[in-house]
C-alpha cells in the first residue's frame, strides 16, 4: 500500500477509531482499496470455504473500504453483514452500495462488543481485522475480545476465515484460541503475479465444532514451494508443528496440565456441566505475568441425591490447592483435613501435587 506522510501519520496506532476516521477522510471517499490479498488471489480459496452457499449469513468485520463484500454481492452471496467503527467508512461504503446492492447491511460497531446475538452467522469475514487489533503495546486483550465475540455470533458449524499475515504474536493467539473444539486449516494466498509484495498473506480457516475435541493442523504451507516471504512461510510451518505437538499430546491419553484459559476455552467440555467423577489437573496463575503458580486439581464428585449449598468451592492451602466443582464440599473438607494431617504427621505433600512454583518477583 503506498501512503502518504500524512496518511502515515493518522494510523500510528491501528487501534483507535480516530485514527482509522482521520485516515479515511484522508483518503477521501469513492474508491475501494485492499489493505492486503486482492480478490482475484483470495477468490478461489475463499469460494471453496463458501462452498456456493448463497444464503449463507457472512460477516464481514473490520469491513474498510475493501471490495470483498461487493465481489461476492454480485457473484450471488446477499446475506451479508459488514461492520467498521469508523463512522466515515461506514458512511462512505452506505453512500456507494446503497443503490446498487440494496440487501447488504453496513454497521458502524466495534467488533470487539458486537451487537448480535448469538449464533447469528454462519461465514464471518476477516482481511486483516484481527491484525488491526494486535498492536504490539495492547498486547492481546482486544485481539482475544474479538475473537470471542467472533466465536459466539458464528453459528455451530459455522467457519471463520482469517486473512492475516500471521505475525508470530497472531498467529499464536488464533492457535492457542481455537485448539479446543474447532477444526483449523491454513494456507498461503498466491500473490499477485504484478506486484512485488513485500508480505505473504496466510487464509486461516476455523470451523466450529463440538467442544472439547482437539483436531491438528491441516497445513497446505509447504517447505519446498516458493512464496513471496520465505521467512515468513518458514515462521509459520515452525509454529504449526509446535502447535501440532501440542495437541497430539492433548489426544495420547496423558494427564495433561491445562491452564484456566484452556478451560474456558472448553479443553475440558463445558464447565458448567458436572461430568461425576472427572479430574483434571491444572496451573492456576501465568508464567511471566503472576507472582506465583499454582498447581490444582479440578473434582466433580460422583452423583448424589442431597441438596448441597454451595456451586464452587476454591479451597487454598498452603502448598496445594484444589478446586472442587458443585457438590464437593465434602470432599474439599476431607481432603483438607487428610491433607492437614498427613503434613503433620510427615512434613509431607499429600497425593501427588507439587509446591507452588514461584515464577517471577515482580
Ligand atoms: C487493516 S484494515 C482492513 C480493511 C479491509 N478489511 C481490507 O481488507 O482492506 C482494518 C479495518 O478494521 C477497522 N477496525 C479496527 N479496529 C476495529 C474495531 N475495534 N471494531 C471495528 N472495526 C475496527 C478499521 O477501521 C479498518 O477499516
Amino acid at each position: 500500500m503506498a501512503t502518504t506522510p500524512a496518511l502515515h501519520d493518522a494510523l500510528l496506532d491501528f487501534t483507535s477509531r480516530e485514527n482509522w476516521d482521520k485516515f479515511f477522510a484522508l483518503r477521501g471517499d469513492g474508491d475501494s482499496f485492499e489493505w492486503y490479498a486482492e480478490w482475484p488471489q483470495i477468490k478461489a480459496p475463499l469460494l471453496s470455504m463458501l462452498l456456493g452457499e448463497e444464503g449463507t449469513e457472512i460477516l464481514v468485520p473490520g469491513c474498510g473500504s475493501s471490495s470483498l463484500s461487493e465481489q461476492l454481492y454480485d457473484l450471488g452471496f446477499r446475506r451479508i453483514t459488514n461492520v467498521d467503527f469508523s463512522r466515515v467508512i461506514v458512511a462512505d461504503m452506505l453512500r456507494r452500495h446503497a443503490r446498487v446492492r440494496p440487501q447488504m447491511r453496513w454497521r458502524v460497531m466495534d467488533m470487539t462488543n458486537m451487537q448480535f446475538p448469538d449464533g447469528s452467522f454462519d461465514f464471518i469475514l476477516d482481511k486483516g481485522g484481527l491484525d488491526a487489533l494486535m498492536e504490539p503495546e495492547v498486547g492481546t486483550k482486544l485481539g482475544m475480545k474479538y475473537l470471542d465475540e467472533a466465536k459466539r455470533v458464528l453459528k455451530s458449524g459455522g467457519k471463520f476465515a482469517c486473512f492475516t499475515l500471521a505475525e508470530s504474536h497472531v498467529l499464536d493467539l488464533l492457535l492457542s484460541e481455537f485448539r479446543f473444539g474447532w477444526d483449523m486449516t491454513i494456507q498461503a494466498i498466491a500473490s499477485e503475479p504484478s506486484s512485488k509484495s513485500a508480505f505473504q498473506t496466510f487464509m486461516v480457516v476455523m470451523v466450529k465444532g463440538k467442544m472439547g475435541v482437539v483436531r491438528t493442523i491441516k497445513s497446505l504451507v509447504d517447505q519446498s514451494a516458493e512464496y513471496c516471504n520465505m521467512q515468513q512461510a518458514n515462521a509459520v510451518i515452525h509454529a504449526l508443528q509446535n502447535e501440532n505437538k501440542i495437541r497430539e499430546s492433548h489426544n495420547s491419553g496423558v494427564d495433561i496440565l491445562f491452564s484456566l484459559r484452556d478451560l474456558q476455552l472448553g479443553a475440558i467440555g463445558d464447565l458448567k456441566v458436572i461430568v461425576p467423577g472427572r479430574r483434571r489437573q491444572l496451573i492456576l496463575g501465568e508464567q511471566g505475568s503472576s507472582l506465583y503458580c499454582y498447581k490444582a486439581v479440578l473434582m466433580d464428585a460422583k452423583n448424589q441425591n442431597e441438596t448441597f449449598v454451595y456451586h464452587c468451592g476454591v479451597f487454598i492451602v498452603p502448598k496445594v490447592c484444589y478446586i472442587l466443582s458443585i457438590r464437593t464440599c465434602a470432599y474439599a473438607v476431607f481432603f483438607y483435613y487428610y491433607y492437614c494431617l498427613t503434613e503433620s504427621l510427615s512434613q509431607s505433600l499429600p497425593l501427588s501435587c507439587n509446591k507452588p512454583s514461584k515464577t517471577e518477583t515482580q
